[in-house]
């Protein structure tokens, strides 16, 4: 009787322990998905506001360096606390951003919500991963929709400038052609963990 006292009791403290590691796991998981979510959105207000100020400067074919290297430029800031943070889609201007697979299945995910009538405004994904040498990595990923300001170089009536422009740099140019309101790609972010 003592024994099967015992072993019931280990078994509930298993459980115990089980319980309180989740829950702590999760606690950590939103901790991670707020502080990416805060530097998804710096990301896109800093993105918006450059584009928006050069293209009034220089017009759209001038204001094509800095969707190309505002990206780099902000994640440099992050990358010291060891963030890497990038954007990718399914349908791709620069072939460096191309999604790997879980960025893929979580792009398609979007899209197949928001063809439900999911808000892109609201679509993120997060999980942690656990590195093959031990630790965990956290990843992030928000949708990022098509607004006005993306058409002059996403949309369908590109200026002949832009086209030229975009030409040379991006032969295999992909990410033209969207609408506003559709799903264009999403921001991407992972921070190894110990
Ligand atoms: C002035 C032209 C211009 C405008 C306006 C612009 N983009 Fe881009 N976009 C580019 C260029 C050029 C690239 C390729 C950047 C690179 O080389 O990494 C790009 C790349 C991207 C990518 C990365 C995936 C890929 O295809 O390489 C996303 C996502 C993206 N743009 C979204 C947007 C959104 C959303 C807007 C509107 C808020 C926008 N862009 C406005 C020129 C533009």
């Amino acid at each position: 009787m003592r024994v099967m006292l015992a072993a019931i009791l280990l078994v509930l403290i298993g459980f115990v322990i089980v319980a309180v590691g989740y829950a702590a796991e999760q606690a950590a998981l939103r901790q991670e998905a707020q502080s990416a979510r805060q530097i998804s959105q710096n990301f896109a207000r800093t993105l918006k506001s450059q584009l928006v100020a050069a293209i009034k400067a220089e017009g759209p074919e001038g204001a094509i360096p800095v969707c190309q290297y505002i990206a780099p430029a902000i994640a440099k800031q992050y990358s010291a606390d060891g963030i890497q943070i990038g954007r990718t889609a399914l349908k791709l201007r620069n072939p460096a951003n191309a999604p790997d697979a879980w960025e893929r299945s979580v792009l398609e995910g979007f899209s197949t919500a928001m063809k439900k009538g999911a808000d892109p405004q609201t679509l993120e994904r997060f999980a942690f991963f656990p590195n093959q040498g031990g630790g965990k990595t956290f990843r992030y990923m928000k949708a990022i929709p098509v607004g006005q300001t993306c058409l002059a170089c996403h949309g369908s009536n590109l200026s002949p400038a832009v086209k030229q422009a975009l030409a040379e740099k991006y032969p295999d140019d992909q990410a033209v052609g969207f609408a506003p309101g559709e799903l264009h790609g999403a921001f991407t972010i992972s921070r190894k963990m110990l």
